[in-house]
């Protein structure tokens, strides 16, 4: 259990990339045992399912895992349960993950990605913390109804219920806090508390859990208004920490704030540190199978592993500054390629990294 981690390339891309994020972690000589599995379309192909029992078991036993992605068109006639998207819903289920963090970050010399003046973006460094199990997404009653009452009375309705359990929102609160001390220790809770209930009670909670994080700045912010200042002034936050619909939004509009989508890491954890890093986009079967794919997102996700499984900060920033790193020497792949710069493949940006 301790330092397993469970390597699920997946589909389309995900071989080539997540190959260069093993290369990168065996440069690193840490002490991890990786283990390899099939999972997506491609574990259906073989095994009938895209989370076989011997992949999810693994996935189980390891502390981490470390996931390329899955999906293809060819996949999309079957029925849902073998879909592919199937096996991240699965793992997370099966894992307990209930904390999404997805850094958005734009690094200055990829300044021209975004469609925001460089002035507002450059050097982007955020960090947003979405709550993954709960909300108005799965609470219950939920469904059709006879309206009982009022101007619409007599018609149907469809209607869901928003709520959130102490629990729920003391551990969501605990990842954030400490996330926000290994980084500027300023916190952002967005909620809605002028008019939800249960974001009033989200707020009351997270006021009560900044009691034991002192070193840590806590603000709370409407989500109205959160939505505004992320493309106002997106570097005036440090990290954001928001419940899952709010947080399904802002983490949408903020991984577009830095306009490379082969850049962005993502980390899904729960309670005892175990946790499944993989980059924010998807199999890219265009260009799949072609050595042409970022594989810097993946990097990016395996150093999320070392900082929050394996507790190895220093690993995780040395990862980090070498992307960094290559990206100042001038190293792109085809899709964040300008003028005057050097374009390489998926493999030479793996060569890149590792030679740094
Ligand atoms: P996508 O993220 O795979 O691709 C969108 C566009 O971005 C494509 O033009 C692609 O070539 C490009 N792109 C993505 N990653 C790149 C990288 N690392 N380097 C260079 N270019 C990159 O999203 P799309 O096309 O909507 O979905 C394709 C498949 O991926 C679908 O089957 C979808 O269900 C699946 N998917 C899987 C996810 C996951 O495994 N977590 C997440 C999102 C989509
Ligand atoms: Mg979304």
């Amino acid at each position: 259990m301790s330092n397993l981690v469970a390597v699920l390339p997946g589909d389309g891309i995900g071989e080539e990339i997540i190959e260069q994020a093993v290369r990168v972690l065996s440069a690193l000589k840490l002490d991890l045992q990786l283990e390899k599995a099939d999972v997506g379309g491609r574990a259906y192909d073989v095994y009938g399912h895209p989370l076989p029992e011997h992949t999810l078991a693994l996935a189980k036993k390891a502390k981490a895992v470390l996931f390329g992605a899955v999906g293809d068109w060819k996949y999309d006639t079957l029925p849902r349960e073998f879909r592919p998207e199937q096996a991240i819903l699965g793992l997370r289920k099966n894992l307990g993950l209930f904390a999404n963090l997805r850094p958005a970050i734009l690094y200055p010399q990829l300044a021209n990605a975004s469609t925001l003046k460089p002035e507002i973006v450059s050097g982007l460094d955020i960090l947003i913390v979405r709550e993954l199990t709960g909300d108005v997404y799965f609470g219950t009653p939920r469904g059709n109804r006879r309206v009982e009452e009022g101007p619409f009375k007599g018609e149907q309705e469809g209607f869901d219920t928003m709520r959130y359990a102490e629990t729920e929102v003391r551990r969501i609160a605990h990842i954030a806090f400490q996330a926000a001390q290994k980084r500027q220790k300023k916190l952002c809770s967005v909620d809605k508390a002028n008019v939800l209930e249960t974001s009033q009670f989200w707020r009351h909670i997270m006021l009560e859990v900044a009691q034991e994080y002192p070193d840590v700045t806590l603000t709370h912010m409407y989500i109205d208004n959160a939505a505004m200042q992320l493309v106002r002034a997106p570097k005036a936050f440090d990290v954001i920490v928001t419940g899952n619909l709010f947080g399904d939004i802002l983490s949408d509009e903020a991984s577009m704030l830095t306009g490379s989508i082969g850049m962005l890491p993502s980390a899904s954890l729960n309670a005892s540190q175990q946790g499944l890093y993989e980059p924010s986009h998807g199999s890219a079967p265009d260009i799949a199978g072609k050595n042409l794919a970022n594989p810097l997102a993946t990097i990016l996700s395996a150093a999320m592993m070392l900082r929050f499984s394996f507790q190895n900060e220093e690993a995780a920033l040395r990862i980090e500054k070498a992307v960094a790193q290559v990206l100042e020497q001038g190293y792109r792949t085809p899709d964040i390629y300008e003028e005057g710069t050097t374009k390489v493949s998926t493999s030479e940006m793996g060569d890149a990294v590792i030679a740094t």
